[in-house]
Parts: structure tokens; C-alpha cells; sequence
């Protein structure tokens, strides 16, 4: 267990309350793809917020459950519904479930995870067989091949970074061979990306500006960015007409074989 920058402040809240907003809408149409059955069980690791859980939770009707778990449950304690069991997971942990899961769904947490592949047996021992599997997951390169230079700079900075740190950020890209190599079967594997800028109340613009303020000093420490690129990214967040490069998230679904 080990999350960089796990914590449980106000900040932390507001950040997970933008992503959410940001990968709910594209995670849901995944979902409905799959086509999430009422009396269903599903899974869910490293929740955030929950509110992935509280859609499946409307979906697996009265003879359905939906398990939400994060390795810290803080900011899962107001979730109040009927079908929901919120539950302190660390997906590293030996897993107490055996094939008990018609869906396991991980957004936005694999990339944090050092032993990445640990993790990913621990979910998929907790599926039953002929279950489904569904990583979404953040890919730098849209960011990287931006127009504006020190947008493509400040990822590189951030890459380095999250290189430093144990976190891959070419995570969504490498989880259908990963998954392959476990033993799944791969149903698809289709990436979203989005442009926005400073207008218009994009939460991308919020998430980033408070996710690069949160690592500006480690970034310009260690010779990652300067100090004046890290000024440029500010305006460039607050500019009308710079239309930036968003991540890729990658959602790969996967079954179990039966
Ligand atoms: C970037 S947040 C994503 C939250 C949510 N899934 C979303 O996409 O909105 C990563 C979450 O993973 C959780 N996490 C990190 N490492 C974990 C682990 N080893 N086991 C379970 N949860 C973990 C963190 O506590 C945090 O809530």
C-alpha cells in the first residue's frame, strides 16, 4: 500500500470531485456497453468519491450489490444507498473474495499502484469466471503532442515525475496486453481524449490547475520545469483560445474465461 498523494484534506475532495466529473460521463457509457444486469455484484477499487459505484448501484436493482472500496474510506462515509456496502480495501492485500464478482471496475487508480501486477491478480481472483473486467485509465501521449510547447513540457515534467514516483502514466495503453498476459479475454480496449480551454467551466481547467499546483515545487526542484514554464501553464489554463490536450483515458474491458 502506498499512495503518493494520498490524503484526506478538503483539497484531495475537491480534486477527486473534478476527475469524477471529468471521467463519469465517458466511464458510464462504458458501462452501458457492457451492460451491467440487475441482481448483478459488482466491485469497485479505489472509488474516490463513489460515484462510479452509485451509478452501478441504480443499475443492479434490489437483488443486486455494488461493494465500494478505496484503501481510504473518508470521503465514501456520506454515501448513503440501499445496494451500496462501502468496505477499507487495499487491492495489494490478499484478496478474501473468490470469484464473487459479476463486474470489477478500477478507474484512474492503476497507474498509482507500484506492484501493478499484484494488483491486478488480486481483482481478477475476486471475478467470477465469465465476469467482466473494467480498467479505465489515464494515457499521457494527447498531452505530449499538444501545440503549445511547454503544455507538451509540462507533461514531460509531470511523466518524470510520476517516473520518480512509481506512477505510470502510459498506464492505459499497456492494460490489454497486461490483461492478455493474465489469462483474460479482451473485448475492447477504445480511448477518449478532449480539448478544452479556459472557458466555459471545462473541469479539466480546475483539476489541472490545483493537480500541477500540488506538485509545482517538486517539478521545479528537481530540474523537471522551470519556474517560468510553470507561470506559462497558469495563463495557458486561463486563456480562452489556447485549446489544450487532455489525457487519453483507455477503458479496457476484459472477461474472465469461464
Ligand atoms: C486518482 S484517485 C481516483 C478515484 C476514482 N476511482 C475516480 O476515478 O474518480 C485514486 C484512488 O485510488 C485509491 N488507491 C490508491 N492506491 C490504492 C490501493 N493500493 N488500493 C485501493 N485503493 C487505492 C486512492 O485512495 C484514491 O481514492
Amino acid at each position: 500500500m502506498r499512495y503518493v498523494i494520498a490524503n484526506d484534506s478538503e483539497e484531495e475532495r475537491t480534486r477527486l470531485r473534478l476527475l469524477a466529473e471529468l471521467t463519469d460521463p465517458y466511464t458510464c457509457y462504458r458501462l452501458e456497453e457492457i451492460g451491467v444486469e440487475p441482481g448483478w455484484r459488482c466491485l469497485e477499487i479505489g472509488a474516490g468519491l463513489g460515484t462510479v459505484s452509485t451509478w452501478l448501484a441504480d443499475k443492479v436493482g434490489s437483488e443486486g450489490e455494488v461493494v465500494c472500496t478505496d484503501m481510504q474510506t473518508k470521503f465514501l462515509e456520506d454515501i448513503d444507498h440501499p445496494r451500496i456496502r462501502v468496505e477499507q480495501l487495499d487491492i495489494l492485500q490478499e484478496p478474501q473474495r473468490h470469484g464473487a464478482f459479476d463486474l470489477a471496475v478500477a478507474r484512474n487508480v492503476h497507474h498509482h499502484i507500484p506492484d501493478r501486477l499484484a494488483a491486478m491478480r488480486n481483482l481478477v481472483e475476486m471475478v467470477r469466471p465469465g465476469g467482466h473486467i473494467l480498467y479505465v485509465e489515464p494515457d499521457l501521449h494527447p498531452a505530449m503532442a499538444d501545440f503549445h510547447p511547454v503544455w507538451r513540457r509540462a507533461f514531460e515534467a509531470f511523466r518524470q515525475w510520476g517516473e520518480q514516483h512509481d506512477i505510470d502514466l502510459f498506464t492505459g495503453r499497456r492494460l490489454p496486453h497486461q490483461l492478455a498476459v493474465a489469462g483474460l479475454d479482451i473485448v475492447s480496449s477504445r480511448g477518449e481524449t478532449a480539448l478544452f480551454s479556459g472557458k466555459g467551466g471545462d473541469p479539466a481547467v480546475e483539476l489541472y490547475r490545483r493537480s500541477f499546483g500540488l506538485i509545482m515545487d517538486d517539478l521545479v526542484a528537481m530540474g523537471f520545469l522551470s519556474q517560468a514554464d510553470g507561470d506559462e501553464v497558469d495563463r495557458l489554463l486561463d486563456s480562452e483560445q489556447a485549446w489544450l490536450m487532455n489525457f487519453c483515458f483507455f477503458a479496457t474491458h476484459a472477461r474472465k474465461p469461464v
